[in-house]
């Protein structure tokens, strides 16, 4: 479900190339969905990554016991380095996820863009823009996200073994398939801090709503 959404996400985000009234009207879309199907979404991810979170660390500790003090080193050197590297690069994303919902969601970081508005919408384009052209926190976007496709191509690959379906002859494309997801996926996010660092988008959109103030 997680790897779903990152997919799912992408692929709105990526309205950003194809102008302000697109991406804008898909914002306010979802923020006026019926039957308070947004907060339903909200905390089925919200459970979803609880549960990832945990079942990880039970999975941890399993590990640890079932390994006992027995081994004075250990034959998998390259699955331990991978291992911590899952850790690490959870741990960052986790801080990064809370960030860009400070950033993008409740604005906490950039109070303005509350009252951002294209018409009667809410202005997310104009919030990427301004977001993204902050040099530093592009960089951390892209930092995130290449720590997102680490993640997620071992992720993905754990995931076909966990469900039985990586047997011996399927384990190459698996893995491979795996590995073009999570990149595919990286460079669809960082494409868009990059576009905007390189002043590839709507100028006359954002000069108008500046002008409008
Ligand atoms: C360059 C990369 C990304 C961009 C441009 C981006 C953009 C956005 C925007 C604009 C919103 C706020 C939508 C609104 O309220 O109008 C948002 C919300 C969110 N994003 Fe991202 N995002 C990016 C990457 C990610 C990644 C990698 C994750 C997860 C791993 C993520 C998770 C979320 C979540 C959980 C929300 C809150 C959704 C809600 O309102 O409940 N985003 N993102």
């Amino acid at each position: 479900m997680l790897i779903g959404f990152v997919i799912v996400h992408l692929i709105g985000n990526l309205q950003f190339f194809a102008g302000p009234k697109l991406i804008n009207e898909y914002g306010t879309k979802l923020r006026h969905l019926p039957f308070g199907l947004l907060w339903v979404m909200r905390l089925g991810l919200l459970g979803v990554a609880v549960a990832h979170i945990a079942t990880t660390i039970l999975l941890i500790k399993e590990n640890r016991a079932a390994k006992g003090r027995g081994y004075a080193r250990s034959s998998s050197v390259q699955s331990k380095i991978a291992t911590r590297l899952m850790a690490l690069s959870g741990i960052i994303l986790l801080s990064y996820i809370v960030f860009h919902l400070l950033h993008f969601t409740t604005h906490t970081v950039s109070p303005q863009f509350a009252g951002w508005k294209d018409g009667e919408d809410h202005d997310v384009y104009r919030m990427l823009v301004f977001g993204f052209s902050n040099v530093g926190i592009s960089l951390f976007y892209i930092v995130a996200m290449v720590l997102l496709a680490m993640h997620l191509s071992h992720g993905a690959a754990s995931l076909f073994q966990t469900l039985g379906i990586r047997t011996k002859k399927m384990a190459f494309i698996l893995g491979v398939g795996a590995q073009v997801l999570a990149w595919v996926v990286c460079a669809g996010y960082i494409s868009i801090p990059v576009a905007v660092l390189l002043g590839k988008y709507d100028r006359s959109h954002v000069e108008r709503a500046e002008q409008a103030r």
